[in-house]
């Protein structure tokens, strides 16, 4: 049995952060499948074949509850207009990068 397990919250609007890269895809389709709201962000940064994030951004933008953002994560104006524009109460963080910027940040607090 898995501890603290709880079950998800359609009523949720996600954000999800690096939603064209692989795990983003995946998690975004898999909530939208769900009829969760997704709002999704990435760069499309060119670390492998833009074109692949692309195509995984034309199979999302199908679902009606899915929303896209071009823009990155450091980006303080573009992140506080996604905010004002959306009520979010889930934030997905997924790029490598970053996640290791806010561990180190994080870190120096303590
Ligand atoms: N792929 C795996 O098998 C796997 C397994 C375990 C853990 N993870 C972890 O999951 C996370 C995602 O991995 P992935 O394989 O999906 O990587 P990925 O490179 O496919 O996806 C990352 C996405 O984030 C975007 N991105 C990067 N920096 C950004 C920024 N500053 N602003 C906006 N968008 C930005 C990229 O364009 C890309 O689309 C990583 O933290 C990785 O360590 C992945």
């Amino acid at each position: 049995m898995i501890e603290n397990y709880k079950p998800l919250d359609k009523n949720k609007r996600y954000l999800i952060t690096g939603v064209a890269g692989f795990i983003g895809f995946h998690l975004a389709k898999r909530l939208l499948d769900e009829d969760c709201f997704v709002i999704g962000l990435d760069n499309l940064n060119n670390y492998y074949d833009v074109n692949l994030k692309k195509d995984r951004l034309n199979i999302i933008k199908q679902y009606n509850k899915f929303k896209f953002y071009y823009a990155d994560l450091q980006d303080k104006q573009a992140l506080e207009k996604i905010f004002k524009e959306n009520k979010i109460e889930k934030f997905i963080i997924l790029p490598e990068e970053e996640k290791q910027k806010i561990s180190k940040n994080s870190r120096k607090k303590v």
